[in-house]
């Protein structure tokens, strides 16, 4: 099976993306990963500032998910692009940026700096509070459609937008990002849980409350990319949450994403996308499918 996919602007040999902030900086992670399996890489989301991330515990097991509270630490985009951005070009992978801040603007001026550090693509992070509003960005349509407006117009790398399951109205949300400019949606972030230890009293992780992912969000995420799907029957989409083998990409293929991310599933195994690729490639030839561009939305109705 042909595993080109077309996404927007963009062509990957491979529809598997390694998620944001499950894989390092991606320069990292080159030499314990399996990137010659995947389209895309893309590195953990950078702020304008180095933002110290929440304090310990930030990880927390919870069924056969994963909770996590890391509050997007990361070193700022000054050092970002001293000490990452020199090495992505032998990460052996084409290599996304992604950007977060706490307003539009900071957004856009991170992404502005990005654009010639080599990166094939930028992601907005709109999973983060916005100081102005309150609310995440993901959860509200004009918010999230201000921010990708802004890197639109600071950058002419392609642009996705990561929206967040968590949305009231997803696909408007959608809409919203489309309309302002995105080249493409990942669909998308962690959905919100939290834990509490019964022996100790303490929830999980510091934050309290977190993002959950790994396989049980699984199907909330296909129905997140149904519901973009639906709104916008051509807007470019990478599936993202709970992967955790070959048949849950192809899931994602039929829903109608033309690329699917992985992202917990490499805490349990750095490698996951070399078993997650053969799988693939084995259903093609049960299947007798061609492309992987020819699974793109083809799941059947009742
Ligand atoms: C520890 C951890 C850190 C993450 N950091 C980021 C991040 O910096 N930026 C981002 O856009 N998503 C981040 N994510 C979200 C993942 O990229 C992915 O969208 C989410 O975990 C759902 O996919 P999964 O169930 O395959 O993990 C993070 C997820 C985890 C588990």
């Amino acid at each position: 099976m042909d595993l080109t996919t077309r996404l927007g602007p963009l062509t990957l040999r491979s529809p598997l993306v390694a998620a944001s902030g499950t894989v390092g900086s991606v320069v990292d992670f080159a030499a314990v990963g399996a990137f010659a399996c995947y389209g895309a890489a893309v590195a953990k989301s950078v702020s304008e500032q180095p933002w110290p991330g929440r304090p310990a515990p930030r990880l927390y097991p919870v069924g056969s998910g994963m909770l996590n509270g890391i509050g997007i630490q990361n070193p700022g985009i000054a050092a970002w692009l001293e000490t990452v951005a020199p090495r992505l070009a032998a990460a052996g992978v084409p290599v996304w940026g992604s950007v977060v801040g706490k307003t539009a603007a900071e957004f856009a001026r991170v992404a502005a700096a990005m654009s010639g550090a080599g990166v094939a693509a930028l992601e907005v992070n709109l999973s983060c509070p916005n100081l102005e509003g309150g609310a995440m960005f993901a959860l509200d349509p004009s918010a999230a459609a201000e921010v990708v407006a802004g890197v639109r117009a600071a950058t002419t790398l392609p642009v996705g937008a990561k929206l967040s399951p968590n949305a009231g109205d997803l696909a408007a949300v959608a809409e919203a990002v489309a309309e302002a400019g995105a080249d493409f949606a990942i669909v998308g972030n962690t959905v919100f849980g939290a834990a509490i230890d019964p022996e100790t009293r303490r929830p999980g992780i510091s934050g309290v409350i977190g993002g959950y992912s790994g396989a049980p969000i699984k199907p909330i995420a296909l129905r997140a990319v149904l519901e973009v799907r639906r709104a916008l029957p051509d807007f470019p989409l990478v599936g993202c949450g709970g992967v955790r083998r070959g048949a849950d990409v192809v899931e994602f293929l039929l829903a109608g994403a033309q690329a699917v991310g992985l992202g917990t599933v490499h805490f349990a195994d750095p490698r996951a996308g070399r078993g997650i690729r053969r799988d693939l490639l084995r259903y093609g030839r049960r299947h007798k499918v061609d492309r992987v561009s020819d699974l793109v939305g083809a799941w059947r109705p009742w």
